[in-house]
């Protein structure tokens, strides 16, 4: 890989499961989750939530929803990064509200986040709409290329995905940083949502880990699946 403080950090970064227990410095993480904010995310929507846990119960029982995973256990911060996919309309009215301060809304952000938008996002009652306009989009799709006016499940699936590429760019800035990190989705999500007293539409996508890492914080060399399962061009 070509030098460079991105690829440095990208190479570098491994998950750590070991870490020292010197603190992580305030500024540090606020830069990290500043970063991770800059993801880019399906509709400019920003479905996620970073919760920074510093109660030290919350943390006990954060650690045991983690099914005690040592480095839950050992990191100085823990995070659970929560997905949202019921914001969609307080974000979409504030993202019209930025661009209305800015100058007269142009008819394309108009026409996407008034009328698209809900299109897409609306699923009725109980989600009862979904596999309706899933079916209207799959039968047009027959005929022409159409986007899936998703269910309830779609969304979900975009928010975590949006969400995800939020945790790569917070990993990777703490790695930037010096400082390392421990994505973990083996974790009971009914106990994590209750403890963190998430709303029906919000649920944790992963918990963060972070700190420093030990001597024994990377627990096996990397190991890549081979080049051509992994990229192929058509
Ligand atoms: C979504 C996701 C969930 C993961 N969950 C866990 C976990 O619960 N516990 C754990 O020890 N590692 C977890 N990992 C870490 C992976 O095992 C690790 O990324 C993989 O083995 C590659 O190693 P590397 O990150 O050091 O390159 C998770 C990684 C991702 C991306």
């Amino acid at each position: 890989m070509p030098e460079s403080p991105f690829y440095t950090a990208v190479e570098s970064r491994r998950t750590v499961r070991n870490f020292l227990p010197d603190p992580v410095p305030q500024e540090v993480l606020d830069r990290a989750l500043d970063a991770a904010r800059l993801a880019p995310s399906s509709s400019n929507l920003q479905p996620w939530e970073f919760v920074i846990i510093r109660d030290p119960k919350v943390r006990q029982a954060a650690n045991a929803a983690c099914l005690d995973q040592m480095p839950a256990k050992i990191a100085p911060v823990l995070i659970a990064l929560v997905t949202h996919r019921d914001t969609w309309h307080r974000n979409r009215d504030e993202i019209l509200r930025i661009f209305e301060a800015r100058g007269p809304l142009r008819r394309s952000q108009e026409t996407y986040y008034r009328r698209i938008l809900p299109l897409v996002y609306i699923t009725g009652p109980f989600g009862i709409l979904g596999p309706l306009k899933r079916l209207f989009s799959r039968i047009g799709s027959l005929f022409r290329p159409t986007p899936n006016l998703m269910s309830r499940a779609d969304i979900r699936v975009m928010a975590h995905k949006s969400t995800a590429l939020a945790a790569a760019t917070f990993m990777l800035a703490m790695r930037a940083e010096g400082y390392d990190t421990c994505p973990m989705e083996g974790f009971d999500p009914w106990r994590a949502k209750a403890l963190l007293g998430l709303p029906r539409g919000a649920e944790v996508n992963m918990f963060l880990a972070v700190g420093k890492r030990s001597e024994k914080g990377v627990w096996w060399d990397r190991v890549l699946m081979p080049r051509e399962w992994a990229v192929r061009e058509l």
